[in-house]
Order: C-alpha cells, then structure tokens, then sequence
C-alpha cells in the first residue's frame, strides 16, 4: 500500500483523492494538504510514500522537490501544459498534465513496486530516474534541462552584456564564454578555507582573472554567504545580488546558459562575475538545490567556473538532520559539485592551525572532490620563522597529511593597490611575488603545467623566468 500525500488545487482534487482511496487501488491518501509547508512537515513525519502536488501552489520550487526526496517522498507534479518544460527542471519523478495522467502515474507505481521508483538521493542535481512508462501528458524528469542547449533566441535574457549564444551566430571573438555549439562541460574550482580572512576571495578574484589572461572563458561566483566580497575587491556596484537572482530562476526550473550569460556581466575580456549576496542574512537566497543547477549550467557557459565560498561548513548530513535549510548549503553545494577545492589558509601560527583544522573538517563532512590544492597565503618570515616555506610545508605534512601546499607570499603593497583601485593584481601589480605565485596556480588548474612538488622551488623558478 502507497501513502500518498495529496496537495492538489480546484475540483479535481475530491475526484484524485477519491479514485486512488478506491477499494484495491494499492494506494491510500494519509495526508490532503493545504500547502507546500504542510506537505514537508508530513513527509518528514513518514507519513507517506508519495507526493502529488500541483505545480502552480505556492511554493513548489526545487528546493521544495528536493526536500522531500531527501525525506524519502518521491513527487509527482500536475502541471498546465505550457508548463510542462519548466516543471520537468524541478527535479520531481514525473510531470503530468492532468488528473487522469496522474492517477494513472500512482497506480502505476503499486503494480511495479517503489522499487523502480525516484530513489532520494537529498543532493543530487535532481536527476530523477523515470518512473513509468511513457504515456499522454506525461514527463519523466530525467535531469534533461542541463543537458539541453540554450534556445537560440533567448527572450528571458535582460541587459546587453550577452554575449549572442545559440546556434544561428558564431560566438563574437572578444566573448569567449559565448556559447558555442559544442563543447566539453567546463570546470568548476571551489575556494574554501577556515575563518580569519586567510585570503579566499583574494584567490578566487585573481585565479578566475588569471585563467581569463590564459585564453579560458572564466565565471566568478560570489557565493559566500558570510561575508561576500567580491563587488568591493573588484569595484563594482553591489546594490542588488546577482546569484541570489540566478538561485530564483533555478529554484523554478527557469534556469539556462542564455538566462545565466544575462545576469553575469564581463568585467574584464573573458571574465565575468556573478556577484554575490548584499547582506549575510540573505543566505536562505541561496538554496542548494538551486546551486546545484547553477553549477551544471555554468558548466555550459564556461571554461571554469571559480566559486569564493565564506568560511562555514555543515555537519555532514546525520542522524539529527534537520530539512530546513542549512546555514552553509551554499558551501556544501559548491564543494559537493567542485573538480578542484582550493583550501586557503593563513601562513602565520593561528592561520596554521585553523588550516590544518579545517582540512579535517572538510573530510568529516565529506567532501571529496577529485582533486584539492592546499594555499598556504599571506606567508612571511615575520610571521613563521626565518624559513618560512620549510616550517609551513613541515608543519602541513605533519598535521596535515599535506606535501604539495602552494606558498602565495605576503604582498602587502599590491594586494593593497589592488583593493584600493578595485583592480586584480594581474592588472595593479603584475610581477608582485603574489600575482606571480597565483599567476602559476591558475596555469596548473588551466592544465598548462605541472603541479611543482615544492613550492618554495616553483617561486625560485618562477621568479628566474620573469
Ligand atoms: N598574499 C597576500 N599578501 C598580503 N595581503 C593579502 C594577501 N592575500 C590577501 N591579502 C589581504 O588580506 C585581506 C583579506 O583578504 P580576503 O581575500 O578578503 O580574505 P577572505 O576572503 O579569506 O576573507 C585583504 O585585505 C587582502 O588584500
Ligand atoms: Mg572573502
């Protein structure tokens, strides 16, 4: 017997509930629900197996699907015709467009078992598996907006910053993250570290413009929810937040290339940004299952993607788990999704310590991105002895388990010109030791050189060949 957890609008509803409550139908309604917070707060009680919503409620969003898959509650949304598309990006098992669709989608579910059904996976890209078998008015949500190219004639697009993506025009030459035809998926390069202003936002600004330097179409996303940053290093206005527009259209299945190239303007040639949250008590804005979409689509926009994250990170998901929203989803989704993790710690004994800390916090929570950097910043002799580099790669190999930190040298005088101009340190400063030591990181991400084993060796060598 299927619990199904009915939240449907207009007449039909007495006829769903009354067909699926029929003697032998394998199916019974435990909960008719007024709303989407009524339908949550039931799936995480257990009471049922199966949601059946109407996709115009209120509320019903990704974050929503997202959240009762993660309480084991499989959905299946009635959505307008015409709504059919955008309803199948919410990451619900099927979408149907009329009640005897509907019906017949849950009954089919008793003849095949849950079995075959949407497993929850609670952070996945929403890539339902298919439920039933084809039939009129049905969807099957299989994950296909990200993979779908972007309408040639964007009409939700606003500004004049985009680039003209489709098929029709050849991206113009100075707009690299215009979308072309085909290309491979592009990266995505988290920046995390612990607190204390280690340097996070200083790498991820100079790493998404150095990438650019090297001919990579590069996107910086501002997703720090603590203490966003980059509008000011960059000089930029940050009266409203782009991001947190971009999680809406993602939120509700509106999300594409076109749509994400409108709101990211290009700062510099073949960067753009994504600017982040206004305020810190914004963080609700960005949900992870929203994120989730906007890093496979930035995956079709860019070369790489570079994500500055804040300081905090969430249990991982446990016994205790809460389904609201979860202060740090935003970091746990981009290091979820992330290639590459560029950890950022402070090369001074505080700095040092919170590094090695957060390093084990990042396992515990269950990061495991296919490669992690560790950035050993701001480092000095003042600070960490007179050989600085040898006491940091020792102490990080020791406490650390780590043998190939990257060193960025304190840099006072251009990190401060930089800030001060609103510039990149590329542009201000651009043999500063910093600039430099970044300069190599971003051509190891770009796959242009080798990961150096030491770095003290690699500034030496970097340094002879400028
Ligand atoms: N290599 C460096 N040398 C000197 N100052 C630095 C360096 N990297 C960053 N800073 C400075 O440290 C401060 C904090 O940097 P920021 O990137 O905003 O940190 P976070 O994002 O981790 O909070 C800024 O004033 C920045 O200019
Ligand atoms: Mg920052």
């Amino acid at each position: 017997m299927i619990g199904v957890l009915v939240a449907l609008t207009g007449p039909e509803e007495t006829d769903v509930v009354r067909r699926l409550d029929a003697p032998g139908s394998g199916t019974r309604v435990v909960r008719r629900c007024a709303d989407v917070p009524e339908v949550l707060a039931a799936a995480v009680a257990g009471l049922g197996e199966l949601a059946v919503l109407a996709a115009d409620l209120p509320g019903v969003d990704r974050p929503a699907v997202t959240g009762l898959r993660a309480a084991g509650v499989d959905c299946i949304l009635v959505a307008a015709p015409e709504e059919l598309e955008r309803c199948a990006a919410l990451g619900a098992t099927e979408v149907v467009t009329s009640t005897d669709a509907l019906v017949a989608a849950v009954l089919d579910r008793t003849v095949r078992g849950r079995g075959s059904g949407g497993a929850p996976d609670g952070h996945g890209t929403g890539d339902a598996p298919s439920a039933a078998p084809p039939g009129g008015g049905t969807v099957h949500a299989t994950g296909a907006r990200a993979r779908e190219r972007p309408d040639p004639e964007p009409d939700g697009a606003v500004g004049t910053e985009v680039g003209t993506p489709g098929r029709a025009s050849p991206p113009p030459v100075d707009s690299p993250l215009a979308v072309p035809d085909v290309r491979p998926p592009g990266r995505l390069v988290a920046v995390w570290g612990p607190p204390g202003a280690p340097g996070r936002t200083t790498v991820a600004v100079s790493l998404a413009a150095e990438l650019a330097l090297l001919g990579r179409s590069a996107l910086l996303v501002d997703a720090d929810t603590e203490a966003p940053s980059v509008t000011q290093t960059l000089g930029l206005l940050d009266d409203s937040s782009a991001v947190a527009a971009v999680a809406r259209h993602a939120s509700h299945g509106r999300l594409d290339a076109p749509t994400l190239l409108s709101l990211c303007p290009r700062v510099e040639p073949g960067m753009r940004v994504l600017t982040g949250l206004t305020r810190a008590d914004r963080w609700r804005e960005l949900p992870a299952a929203a994120l989730d979409v906007l890093w496979e689509v930035a995956r079709e926009i860019a070369d790489v993607t570079v994500v500055d994250l804040g300081p905090g990170l969430d249990e991982a998901a446990g016994a205790d788990q809460t389904y609201g929203p979860r202060r740090h989803q935003a970091a746990t989704s981009a290091l979820g999704a992330a290639d590459v993790v560029v950890v950022v710690g402070s090369g001074e004994p505080v700095g040092m310590r919170r590094l090695v800390m957060a390093l084990g916090q990042l396992t515990e929570a269950g990061v495991q991105p296919p490669e992690r950097v560790v950035v050993v910043n701001r480092l000095r002799a003042s600070a960490a002895g007179p050989a600085p580099d040898e006491a940091v790669q020792e102490a990080l190999a020791r406490f650390g388990g780590v043998t190939d930190a990257v060193i960025v040298p304190d840099d006072r005088p251009a990190t401060d010109r930089a800030l001060l101009q609103g510039r990149t340190l590329a542009e201000v400063a651009p043999s500063s030791a910093a600039r430099l030591a970044l300069e190599q990181l971003a051509r190891r991400l770009a796959g242009e050189s080798r990961p150096r084993p030491r770095a003290r060796f690699g500034l030496l060598r970097m340094a002879r060949s400028r």
